[in-house]
């Protein structure tokens, strides 16, 4: 049988995907090659967020191409995810080698594509249509080795968004947002912990929006669910009125059934998601983290500016004094509670003053980590169009004095964890190390320590001996039970 090696470009959701469409091939027989060399086919996961995510993955095809194609002319190349979707067959009008371009609501036809252009039967396809149901078809994992058991995973629960904000591609990479139904993701998370997963990951482009399209069933494909119903045992929590801050009663928002329902899973230690966004972020959400003992304590929220009038040129649907309130909402029900947030600058229009704001944003939330992006064009997006587009040169500069800013916080924050006692979930080998073991707080900070493999997969106290730069070193303080 083939052998296949796929790259990955971009977010957790198109690792995501990889790991779906690898989990498919290998069900077909195709092994899972470490590298490109010697591959028989060949797949790129592209990203589209940024102009330079896009770069990347060309120049890599192109090295791919000029590689492969004088000594092994047979070997199957592909592009797929975001890059693919928006760029479909121009990709192989400018790279005639590229034998297949497999759009975001595709990834479930790999195995039969490649299996076409493998035998011969078709020279080239191309695939970026929309697929209805498409959401619920990532959900394949690999199987786990009893040698490298998984001890955390990935659950894409919906596909899409309808933000629209004015400078982003994703809407038209990965198209209106749908969901899967919570059975559904229940019973993907369920069969996880039973392979031994101890802490899930929630993903979604926006899933503070799960569930809330107005076509969108909950009840599983196949029955014949009524708009927004839920089913089985999660019904009831449909009427399970939630406490608002004003004593009001009101309905849990879909997305905090779905962590009602994932919470319930035995065996399962820890449940994180992302992205949320600040514009549906209830009341209901951050009660769920002082309710939920197994929802850990950590917030990716992206803030994307410090001023209101960049904001809303965004097309973000909030405030900043709206963000601030929710960061506090939730310091207040955790404490100990990590943040972290993305961060553009060099929007277009963004004046010394705005950005400055973002600047007091940063001092005033005091972020634990923040990923910053200088703004990148992305075709067919609003703000590519708008006046006052920001030289390259201020948005180096805008980057390096915000980075300057995070970075202080982040040390003093990571600082004030040494001499503390600190639960981690321990993943496995450092990467930089594999000497040395490296775990995750609840607030999701990496913690590396002397491990060893048997501790993969336990919870475990260490305590905190220094912190270097978004890594805290640690000391095991209780070493379970062997
Ligand atoms: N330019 C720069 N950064 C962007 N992001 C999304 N679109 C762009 C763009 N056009 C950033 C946002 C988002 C993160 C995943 O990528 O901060 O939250």
């Amino acid at each position: 049988m083939p052998s296949v090696y796929i790259k990955t470009y971009g977010c957790q959701m198109n690792e995501r995907d990889s790991e779906a469409v690898a989990a498919q091939l290998e069900a077909k027989g195709y092994t899972l090659a470490p590298s490109e060399a010697g591959a028989d086919v060949i797949l790129l996961n592209t990203c589209s967020v940024r102009d330079f995510a896009e770069q990347k993955a060309l120049n890599k095809m192109v090295n791919v191409i000029a590689e492969t194609r004088r000594n092994r002319p047979d070997v199957v190349l592909g592009f797929m995810g975001c890059m693919a979707q928006s760029r479909g067959q121009e990709l192989i009008d400018r790279l005639p080698d590229v034998d297949l371009v497999l759009g975001t609501q595709k990834f479930h036809r790999a195995a039969d594509y490649l299996e076409e252009l493998l035998a011969g039967r078709r020279e080239k396809i191309v695939d970026v249509a929309a697929e209805r149901g498409s959401e619920a078809t990532i959900r394949e994992h690999l199987p786990n080795g009893s040698a490298k058991k998984s001890v955390t995973a990935f659950v894409s629960i919906m596909q899409g968004c309808n933000q629209y904000c004015t400078f982003c591609i994703v809407p038209y990479t990965r198209g209106e947002e749908r969901s899967r139904t919570i059975p559904d993701i229940v019973a993907e998370c369920r069969q996880l912990v039973s392979q031994g997963v101890r802490e899930i990951t929630l993903l979604g482009q926006i899933v503070t929006s799960y569930g809330k399209r107005g076509n969108v069933s909950l009840a599983p494909r196949g029955t014949s669910g009524e708009r927004g119903r839920v089913t089985g045992n999660v019904e009831n929590r449909l009427l399970t009125p939630a406490l608002s801050s004003f004593g009001e009663e009101r309905e849990k928002t879909p997305f905090v059934q779905l962590l009602d329902a994932v919470h319930e899973i035995e065996g399962l230690e820890r449940i994180r998601f992302t992205s949320p966004h600040p514009k549906g972020y209830g009341d209901d959400l951050i009660e769920a983290y002082a309710r939920l003992p197994r929802l850990v304590e950590h917030a990716h929220l992206p803030v994307q500016s410090g001023s209101d009038r960049v904001l809303k040129l965004m097309h973000r649907g909030y405030t900043r004094t709206r963000y601030v309130g929710i960061i506090e909402k939730l310091r207040r029900a955790k404490p100990d509670i990590g943040i972290s947030t993305d961060i553009i600058v060099g929007f277009p229009g963004e004046t010394e003053d705005d950005f400055e704001q973002t600047l007091s944003l940063a001092r005033e939330v005091e972020f634990d980590q923040a990923y910053i992006f200088k703004y990148s064009q992305r075709r067919d997006t609003p703000a590519a169009e708008m006046p006052d587009q920001i030289p390259q040169k201020i948005r180096a500069d805008r980057n390096q004095r915000l980075l300057e800013v995070i970075n202080e916080i982040a040390k003093r924050r990571y600082g004030a964890f040494v001499g503390r006692q600190t639960q981690i979930l321990v993943e496995g080998p450092s990467k930089k190390n594999p000497a040395r073991m490296t775990g995750r707080t609840r607030c999701n900070k990496i913690v590396v320590f002397d491990g060893s493999e048997r501790h993969r997969g336990q919870l475990m106290d260490v305590k905190i001996t220094r912190a270097g730069s978004f890594t805290l070193y640690g000391d095991p303080a209780i070493l379970g039970e062997d």
